[in-house]
């Protein structure tokens, strides 16, 4: 049940109108949209967060249309997310994620109406020296590799031949290593395709975990496109990037906290590998200090070294933390934007209340607009100079977050 404190920020009127009738008849799905959308379009709204402007619906196809049009008209790409593939977000679930994203989000807004902001990152020669190292060429060998699996798709006849070869790749990179670590696949229940985590364990504060990942399948999503699918842009590269910083950061000190990479599945159908793996560590009660996700990152869209940090489903927090460490290590221009809708990983573990950040490509309205598409290739657009940021990004918050005792406040 939910608790009378909790409901402020709802509106709940789920149980009555959303089963008059046998949903099937309709062909009709949950889903989670921007508030804005669904107000302008008329359509009702079963449950809602104002502060994340997310609202809960069950939509016809028809209803699903439209908000795609209107989605597409203001630049948005899908413009909503289907849950109808989560069996772990039946209603119930759904109730118990709201919370989750309640309690954060109080913590969220006390933090933005806090009226000074605690800095506490300072320049550290070590971590400067790492993100030196980040290699541009290197990053193109990952997306050239990764992109030329005809298909990444979690429904694809082999889901995880890209999965096993690369645990194989990560394995190999890490054995020359420094750092205690673990590589694992997790499997899932809502699809045959596996994550993988790779886990450096912390020597002090081994269950304080932070978390980097982004998707490592693609999708083709276009009418009589094939169906090849090769995701150089989404996400080949946030994979790359994050390849990349393991490299780079396995071959420096054992960090004080856990830090876990994670390569996710199924992400292109609705964040199944995430979904299932912050709902495990939620009732787990895993202290997940931060998480960063990574999700296209190599075309610049709204210019080079122009970094898009996405304010919907990540934490103020974790925003203001990478306008901290920008100038230190970084020197990018950092643009607000907002996905409206849960568009990646990050918003399965904000759903469960953990602290995120989703510093990608460019705004959406700049956004690649080849994605999803058998023409997400490496091509002349692609900037790997760019792409390098998200690395030396990943590097930064990895080793500074887990070498460090911040936490979201209060
Ligand atoms: N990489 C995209 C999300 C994205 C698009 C991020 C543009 C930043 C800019 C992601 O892989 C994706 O396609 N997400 C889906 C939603 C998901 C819940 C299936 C989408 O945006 O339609
Ligand atoms: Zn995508």
């Amino acid at each position: 049940m939910i608790k009378a404190a909790m409901m402020a920020p709802f509106f709940f009127a789920l149980s009555a109108q959303a089963h008059v009738m046998p949903l099937e008849h309709f062909q009709t799905k949950p889903i989670l949209a921007d508030l804005k959308d669904l107000r302008a379009l008329n359509m009702p709204i079963l449950a809602k967060d104002e502060f994340a402007e997310v609202g809960y619906t069950i939509v016809t196809p028809e209803m699903q249309y439209r908000i795609q049009e209107r989605a597409h008209k203001v630049g948005k790409c899908g413009g909503f997310e289907d849950l109808s593939s989560e069996q772990h977000l039946a209603e119930q679930s759904f109730v118990g994620m709201l919370e989750n994203l309640a309690a954060l989000k109080q913590k969220d807004d006390l933090y933005e109406r806090a009226p000074f902001r605690m800095m506490s990152v300072v320049k550290d020669a070590g971590i400067e020296a790492a993100t030196s190292e980040v290699s541009e060429s290197n990053l193109q060998n990952y997306v050239t590799w990764l992109s030329n699996f005809p298909n990444r798709n979690n429904r694809a006849p082999q889901p995880n031949l890209h999965v096993d070869e690369m645990k194989a790749r990560l394995e190999a990179m890490l054995s020359s290593g420094s750092i205690p670590y673990e590589v694992s696949l997790i499997d899932h229940t809502s699809t045959k395709q596996k994550t993988i985590r790779v886990r450096l364990v912390g020597s002090e504060r081994p269950s304080e975990i932070v978390v980097l990942g982004g998707h490592l399948d693609s999708i083709n999503n276009s009418w009589g496109g094939g169906n090849t699918a090769p995701g150089a842009d989404d996400n080949a590269s946030g994979s790359a990037n994050l390849i990349e910083a393991l490299r780079i950061m396995s071959t420096k000190a054992q960090p004080k906290r856990t830090v876990e990479f994670f390569w996710y599945a199924g992400e292109e159908s609705g964040l199944l590998g995430s979904a299932e793996i912050a709902k495990q560590y939620k009732e787990q009660k895993k202290d997940v200090i931060a998480v960063l996700q990574l999700d296209m990152t190599l075309f610049p869209g709204s210019g080079e070294l122009v970094i898009a940090s996405m304010t919907d489903f990540t934490s103020a927090w974790l925003r203001d933390y990478l306008k901290e460490i920008n100038p230190i290590y970084l020197n990018a221009r950092i643009i607000d934007d907002k996905c409206g809708y849960g568009c990646s990983d990050h918003a399965s573990w904000y759903r469960q209340g953990y602290p995120t950040m989703m510093p990608t490509e460019s705004t959406m309205r700049a956004m690649n607009s080849n994605i999803h598409t058998s023409r997400d290739v490496i091509g002349p657009q692609s900037n790997f100079k760019h792409s390098a940021v998200y690395s030396k990004l990943a590097l930064v918050f990895a080793m500074d977050l887990a070498n460090s005792s911040a936490r979201q406040p209060y």
